[in-house]
């Protein structure tokens, strides 16, 4: 199969369950995420960075991608832009052959936003690929967000209902409490499901997209720090609540940072237990192994997306 766009993927997922978004960065990434795809029967997101076009460079991440679907055929795959921070490198990964970029203009003002988002969605659809875009900001780790705060940097279901008829967007991020890294939230984690509740009320069948949602996984980081790490007072965003935001029209849930603590877990313990070794498949290949089983727990049991081909 060829690459595909999640049009398709979002319409028959919404109110279900959420496709996976996983950020890559190299082969190893790339081929153990692909093997759990494949072995879940999942559809799959993999996801770019500006960092990771920097660290691997674009036509390498295609070219890997080629090679995981010519192995795997049956698996629908969308390569997309993760937090576009301009127009110009949008253009260049929809001419490169991606079939979905995010356009993140939520820092800016909202004409601003809608203005550049449009530019993009216009770009974009004329050449068959679809685009994503954000309103609202990602919190930080501050502990309870108070409601000032809150209505200030995330997401305005009103707002959200008039960015997406102006500007034509197939999905929108938004900002109900989640946060990108390993350090979320100080205390009790708390996501704003009246808000999503809200947001999906006005937007009927529009499929909503979910960042900073790794549950970034205890049994990574303790590994993580018995063999060396020092990843204090980590906290993700707990599965019950990522499998609710499923059902509730979120059909994207972004995973970078589990992808990160699954490797670097296995790699360390790899390391302090053999420290004769020193080739490199030695150690990234329970790494790549590592990824794919951590990806398949979360397709089936976070995302609720196996066996949706
Ligand atoms: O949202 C950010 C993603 O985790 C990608 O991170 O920009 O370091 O590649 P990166
Ligand atoms: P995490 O840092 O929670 O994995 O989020 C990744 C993300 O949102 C990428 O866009
Ligand atoms: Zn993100």
């Amino acid at each position: 199969m060829p690459l595909v766009t999640s049009a398709e993927m979002f319409r028959k997922a919404y109110g279900k369950y959420a496709v996976g978004a996983f950020n890559v960065n190299n082969m190893e990434i790339i081929q153990g995420i692909m093997s759990a795809a494949s072995e879940e029967k999942s559809p799959v997101i993999l996801q770019v960075s500006s960092g990771a076009r920097k660290y691997a460079g674009q036509v390498y991440i295609m070219k890997l991608v080629e090679a995981a679907l010519a192995l795997d055929p049956s698996i629908p795959v969308v390569v997309h832009l993760d937090h576009g921070p301009n127009f110009e490198m949008c253009r260049d990964c929809i001419d490169g052959g991606f079939t979905s970029v995010m356009i993140d203009g939520s820092k800016l003002p909202f004409e601003e936003n809608i203005a550049l988002t449009k530019k993009v969605v216009e770009y974009a659809h004329a050449r068959g690929v679809v685009v994503e875009g954000e309103l609202g900001r990602l919190a930080g780790v501050e502990d309870a967000v108070n409601v000032s705060a809150k209505d200030a940097t995330y997401t305005d279901p009103d707002q959200a209902v008039e960015f997406v008829k102006r500007t034509g967007v197939d999905s929108l991020a938004i900002a109900i409490g989640t946060s990108h890294g390993a350090y979320k939230f100080k205390g009790e984690p708390k996501l704003d499901f009246a808000r999503l509740e809200k947001i999906a009320s006005l937007l009927p069948g529009f499929p909503l997209v979910l960042h900073g949602a790794s549950t970034v996984l205890p049994e990574f980081v303790a590994k993580c720090n018995q063999y060396g790490g020092q990843i204090k007072d980590a906290q993700g965003v707990p599965e019950e609540m990522l499998r609710k935001a499923g059902t509730m029209g979120v059909c994207k849930i972004n995973i970078d940072t589990d992808l990160r603590l699954a490797m670097t877990a296995s790699i360390r313990e790899y390391l302090a237990l053999a420290p004769e070794k020193f080739d490199p498949r030695d150690y990234l290949r329970p790494a790549r192994e590592a990824i794919k089983n951590m990806v398949k727990h979360k397709i089936r049991n976070v995302l609720n997306a196996s066996n949706r081909l």
